[in-house]
Parts: C-alpha cells; sequence; structure tokens
C-alpha cells in the first residue's frame, strides 16, 4: 500500500478525493491536510471531516493549514461548490477535532517518519506543502513524490475554454498561490502536475444507468457523488466537475489512467493578464533548459478513470 497525504480544499471534489483515496485498497491515507483554496480554511477543514465521519473514517487525522496564500491575500473562487462547500449536501456538523497540529508540521512529522515513502496528493493551492519545504527544507528529498491536480500545459483546447483561474490562462489551485506553486515546482521534488488538460475532459462523463447506481445505492459516498453530479448539472456544467479531483488520486492507485510527458515548466507569478500562468517549453529548439522539469499529465483515460471512481463510491 502507498502511503499518501492528501492535500485538499473540499470543494465537492476534493471531498470525492478524500473518499476515493481512504476507500482504496492501494493506498494508505495517513492524514488528509486542509488549506484556503475553494474556501477559507475554517470551511474546508470542517468538510474533511465531515467526509471522514460520512464513510466512517474518523481514525484518519486530518490538519488545518495555511488560512491564506504566501504572500497574497485569498481570492473569491467564481466557481461556487455551493453554500457549504460541498455541492449543498449539507453534511452533519463533524463531532471529531482537527489535529492540534499545523498541515505544515503534519506533513513534516508523516514525512519523516516514512523517509521515501510517502507521496503528497494535493489537490488545492500549494500553500501547505510551500510551507513544509519552508519549514524543514530537508523533507524535500524524503518526499516519494508530489501528484497535484495543478495547471494546465495547452495539450487541450477544452481546457483553455474551461480554464478555472481567474485569469485567462490560469487553473484554479496555481491562480491562488503562485508563489507557493512555483516554490513547489522548483524544490526539486519529484512532481507529476495532473493540470486541466487531462483533468477536464469532455468525455469524463458518467453514463445514465451510473447516475441511477449513484443514486439509488444505499452508501452515503454513492450518495454525495450523485447529489454533486446534480449539483453540477443543475448550474449549466459538466458532470466532469464534481470528480476533477479524483484524478489524481486515480492516478496514485493505477499509473496508467493518465498518460505524462516530462518537460520544462515554469509558473507566471507578476500580476496581469497572465498570473497563475502554467508555461511549458515544447519548442525543439531554444529550450529553456534552466526551468525545473516536472511530468505533465496530458490525457486521461477516461473509462479507466470512471470504473475506479465507480468502484470507490459503489463497493
Ligand atoms: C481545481 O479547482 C478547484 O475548484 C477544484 O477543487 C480543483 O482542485 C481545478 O482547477
Ligand atoms: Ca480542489
Amino acid at each position: 500500500m502507498n502511503k499518501i497525504i492528501l492535500d485538499c480544499d473540499p470543494g465537492m471534489d476534493d471531498s470525492l478525493a478524500i473518499i476515493m483515496a481512504a476507500k482504496s485498497k492501494d493506498l494508505d491515507l495517513l492524514a488528509v491536510t486542509a488549506v484556503n483554496g475553494n474556501y477559507p480554511v475554517d470551511i474546508t477543514t470542517k468538510n474533511a471531516l465531515k467526509t471522514l465521519e460520512l464513510i466512517g473514517r474518523t481514525d484518519i487525522p486530518v490538519a488545518r493549514g495555511m488560512a491564506k496564500p504566501l504572500f497574497r491575500s485569498a481570492p473569491k473562487d467564481p466557481f461556487t461548490h455551493g453554500a457549504d462547500g460541498q455541492a449543498e449536501m449539507n453534511l452533519p456538523e463533524p463531532v471529531t477535532q482537527a489535529d492540534p497540529r499545523h498541515a505544515a508540521d503534519l506533513i513534516i512529522d508523516l514525512v519523516r517518519k516514512y523517509p521515501h515513502e510517502v507521496t503528497l496528493v494535493c489537490t488545492a493551492p500549494m500553500s501547505n506543502i510551500a510551507m513544509a519545504f519552508m519549514k524543514d527544507p530537508g523533507i524535500i528529498p524524503l518526499v516519494r513524490e508530489v501528484i497535484a491536480i495543478s495547471g494546465m500545459f495547452g495539450f487541450s483546447e477544452y481546457a483553455f475554454a474551461n480554464a478555472t483561474g481567474d485569469t485567462p490562462l490560469s487553473e484554479w489551485n496555481v491562480y491562488v498561490d503562485p508563489e507557493a506553486a512555483r516554490m513547489v515546482y522548483h524544490s526539486g521534488v519529484k512532481l507529476t502536475a495532473i493540470g486541466l488538460d487531462a483533468a477536464t475532459h469532455f468525455d469524463t462523463d458518467f453514463s445514465a444507468n451510473d447516475l441511477e447506481a449513484f443514486r439509488t445505492s444505499e452508501l452515503s459516498e454513492a450518495k454525495f457523488l450523485s447529489n454533486a453530479i446534480s449539483f453540477s448539472h443543475g448550474r449549466g456544467f459538466e458532470a466532469y466537475c464534481a470528480v476533477i479531483d479524483g484524478v489524481a488520486v486515480a492516478y496514485a492507485i493505477d499509473r496508467s489512467v493518465v498518460d505524462t510527458v516530462e518537460g520544462h515548466v515554469d509558473i507566471e507569478i507578476k500580476d496581469g493578464l497572465t498570473l497563475g500562468m502554467t508555461v511549458m517549453d515544447r519548442r525543439h529548439h531554444f529550450v529553456w533548459k534552466q526551468l525545473p522539469v516536472i511530468a505533465v499529465g496530458y490525457h486521461t483515460d477516461s473509462s479507466k478513470f470512471l470504473g475506479i471512481v465507480k468502484k470507490l463510491v459503489l463497493e
């Protein structure tokens, strides 16, 4: 079982990612760390606790992390995940408490406890991970790898048309805290960025039978997903909005879910039109070799991905 920490900002698709990570027999979910992103950190922490209570996994610690980006104020998510941040599922208030440690400290403690074993799956702005790396840079070579929902790299026209950040060429998680993302991209950690090219795909959709199976299942996690998909549809968005962050967890389970390519990448941190843009140098000549090399997701095997989601919410 691969040890992971899920760093997230639930968010309906982050909540699905928590459910998938907690239920997967291939993953050992050591902790969930919450950060400011889709909602303020008090709400994302509470939603992480609610989600784990929903599936009876209160043994997994949840830690509250950064309340704002490293150097900027927190923008408001233009795509609302509903009044409660969970597609208005209105789950009961949690009875469990967050771990007393700051998320960055919990990340440091767990990476030091299990050197070279822990994968950080990040489905949110990278403020917690950057803070952990700044507080204790010695953990960077001890992290097995980082898998993140992060950026968009020009592989898909569809991704550009559905960009989630506030600037035209940015993805939300990078846009919210571009300095944190840039720090992690430059840290030397093994990083796979699964951006909108791979995570917002028009063929990531469920059949009518699947939707009926979620709706009628006895399992609360299936009902949660059913509600999140209906919520997205009701707001004029496609079903993929309810499952974006699940792609990172599915990739942690099965590397054949997302095709990746290595390349030189950097992030625009100057204010203005292109703030938060992730730029991959894909030229044959004159490549900027000084930029960090990371793996970038460019295609998701949707049927494989949806198969993993279905198995994890219905069984
Ligand atoms: C990201 O933005 C958030 O709203 C989602 O949870 C996902 O992590 C996609 O850009
Ligand atoms: Ca998220």
